[in-house]
């Protein structure tokens, strides 16, 4: 039996030498592989904050932004019901941890994703027995391939973080917990931990991960958090307690069931367990595996980031399973210059906001006002501001201004347009562009990016309308041509920025469509090719262009009085 610990730690072990272990190719066997993207699996000890909601907004963004480039999409998300953080707060509040999980799963995590308007092909839950029956394969795989060992652990463990802490991890405590070592994250004080586990061993991938790390500059993202991961696997790895035996609630270990399987470890596998991970050949489980894997990104909050980059590709060099292609770091969401947080009693409800500006105005801004990657503070006047700025004035005045002219002097069918001048050259270039540019932004996730390319070119319509001033064109018959060319470029403009903006606000922009009588001629606005936004001239002239409800109400008013 071996002793482990944060004071019996192993040193860097540089014997291990194999070759890189590239990303899989974007094709399986089958075709072309689906384009799978996660977010974490949330915990059930508490309702979902603005924090969480973050995450599987840029998730949702990112699979609905595939979509509309014709790709076939997995997009996953889910619950992590296991470990001591939730089996506390179930016997706090005088539950069985199962029912506390049934409890919060159908009150408040289910119920967000309706509330953010979430496009989610499954919702994992790590007690259903699809997960656990495929965990447990999965670790009697490692252990007949020798990769677990039974050993000692001693050492702080966090609840609140579910980890295994090394001593930089923690820091003098303040207050109450003055003269204390406390969780630099949680900022309470951390349980010693001294038992005998099953071990992973994890010491053994350091030099697998670095090469992999190495043949793929992008498996971790943005460069920050590669360097980061890079820098701690460098200084190299213990292996790793993957059991715990001092409490019950979690998935036993097949071959000795007085332990349960460390939640982490359990709750990485979901990725896994989810699109039928072990399943034999020709099961419905294998063919959807062969579908998806390996992952496209793993959205995580960069509190979550070495679970993700390090020992989750470790657990699947192990299994001898193809590596995720990109975890993605984000930022947290602050208060007071702190990271959002349920213990912190900071978290506020996306419904708290979603109430008063509606879903789409909250996907927008936390992806408009900060960069993926960065931490960004939530404040409600930024929110306001932009909403009445952007929105409201931007986008939404465009689209009423739009179909009211139509239907006052065309009397609401779009018009044919006449000879193009530079001014509509220019914004038939700039359409193609701002296409192309959004596109390449959503690639490397840069959502401020393509979301500040759409808006330029909103702000540049606006101009134009300002500069043409058809209801002065309106006033001579004779110009009735160049009326009709220049309401037509507004509303084709309209169908390119409703496209390109539908992966951010579904529902306004599929009321902008309906406005613009495009459902009718085009078809779907979730159909509508990326590829295609930039090809002039989709719109068929003669459609019916309405006036419909406002998109983004001044909030001052009630909603169905603006104009
Ligand atoms: N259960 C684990 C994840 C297991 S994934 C195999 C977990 N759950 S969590 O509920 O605590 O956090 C889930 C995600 O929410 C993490 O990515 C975390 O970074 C994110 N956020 C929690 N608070 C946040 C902010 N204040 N801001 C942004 N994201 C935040 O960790």
């Amino acid at each position: 039996m071996r002793r482990h610990g944060w004071r019996a730690g192993r040193p860097y072990d540089c014997r291990v030498s194999e070759q890189p272990a590239p990303s899989a190719p974007r094709q399986s066997t089958g075709g072309t592989k689906a384009f799978y993207v996660t977010t974490p699996i949330y915990y059930v000890n508490d309702a979902p904050h603005i924090g969480h909601a973050y995450t599987t907004t840029a998730a949702d963004v990112l699979a609905r932004w595939h979509r509309q480039r014709g790709e076939d999409v997995w997009f996953l998300t889910g619950t992590d019901e296991h470990g001591q953080k939730v089996l506390r707060t179930a016997a706090a509040n005088d539950a069985a941890p199962q029912d506390w999980a049934d409890r919060l799963v159908a009150t408040a995590w289910l119920p967000v994703l309706e509330t953010i308007d979430a496009s989610n092909d499954d919702f994992i839950r790590t007690t259903e027995t699809r997960h656990t029956e495929r965990v447990q394969q999965f670790l009697t795989g490692l252990k007949d391939a020798g990769e677990i060992y039974e050993g000692e652990y001693e050492g702080p463990y966090c609840v609140g973080c579910e980890e295994f802490k090394l001593p930089g991890d923690l820091e003098d405590g303040t207050g109450d917990f003055a003269g204390q070592q406390v969780c630099r994250i949680h900022g309470r004080p951390v349980d010693l931990v001294s038992e005998t586990n099953w071990f992973f061993r994890l010491s053994e991938y350091a030099d697998r991960l670095l090469a992999h790390y190495e043949a793929n500059p992008t498996a971790v993202a943005p460069p920050s958090a590669y360097n980061e991961v890079v820098s701690f696997v460098r200084h190299g790895l213990q292996d790793l307690s993957i059991s715990r035996s001092t409490f019950d609630w979690g998935i036993p270990v097949p071959w000795d069931p007085a332990q349960v399987v460390y939640v982490w470890f359990d709750a990485l596998l979901n990725y896994y367990t989810a699109v039928g991970g072990g399943d034999e050949p020709g099961t419905p489980g294998a063919t959807q595996f062969a579908r998806v894997w390996p992952a496209d990104v793993h959205l995580v909050g960069k509190d979550i980031l070495r679970f993700h980059a390090v020992i989750w590709p470790a657990m699947l060099m192990a299994a001898g399973l193809p590596l995720p292609r990109q975890v993605f770091a984000h930022g947290w969401l602050l208060v007071g210059g702190e990271k959002m947080s349920k213990s912190k009693l900071t978290g506020i409800a996306p419904s708290q906001i979603i109430d008063h500006f509606g879903s789409d105005a909250f996907r927008y801004y936390f992806l408009r006002a900060i960069g993926f990657g960065s931490d960004g503070s939530f404040s409600w006047e930024d929110m306001s501001a932009r909403y009445t700025a952007e929105l409201a004035n931007g986008l939404g005045n465009l689209a009423s201004r739009a179909a009211a002219m139509v239907g006052r002097y065309f009397d609401g069918a779009l018009p044919a347009p006449g000879a193009y001048t530079d001014a509509e050259h220019a914004l038939q270039q700039t359409v193609a562009r701002v296409a192309r540019e959004a596109d390449d932004a959503v690639e490397v996730l840069d959502f401020q990016r393509a979301i500040v390319a759409v808006k330029a070119f909103v702000d540049e319509v606006n101009h134009y309308v300002t500069d043409q001033e058809p209801w002065v064109l309106a006033k001579h018959p004779e110009r009735r041509e160049r009326l009709a060319t220049v309401l037509y470029t507004i509303c084709e403009s309209l169908r390119a920025i409703a496209v390109l903006y539908h992966p951010v606000m579904p529902k306004a922009t599929t009321a902008l469509w309906d406005q613009l009588g495009a459902a009718t001629s085009l078809g779907r606005i979730s159909g509508q090719p990326v590829g295609e936004v930039g090809r002039w001239g989709q719109l068929p002239t003669g459609v019916p262009v309405t006036k419909g409800a406002v998109l983004f109400p001044r909030l001052e008013e009630p909603a169905e009085s603006g104009t």
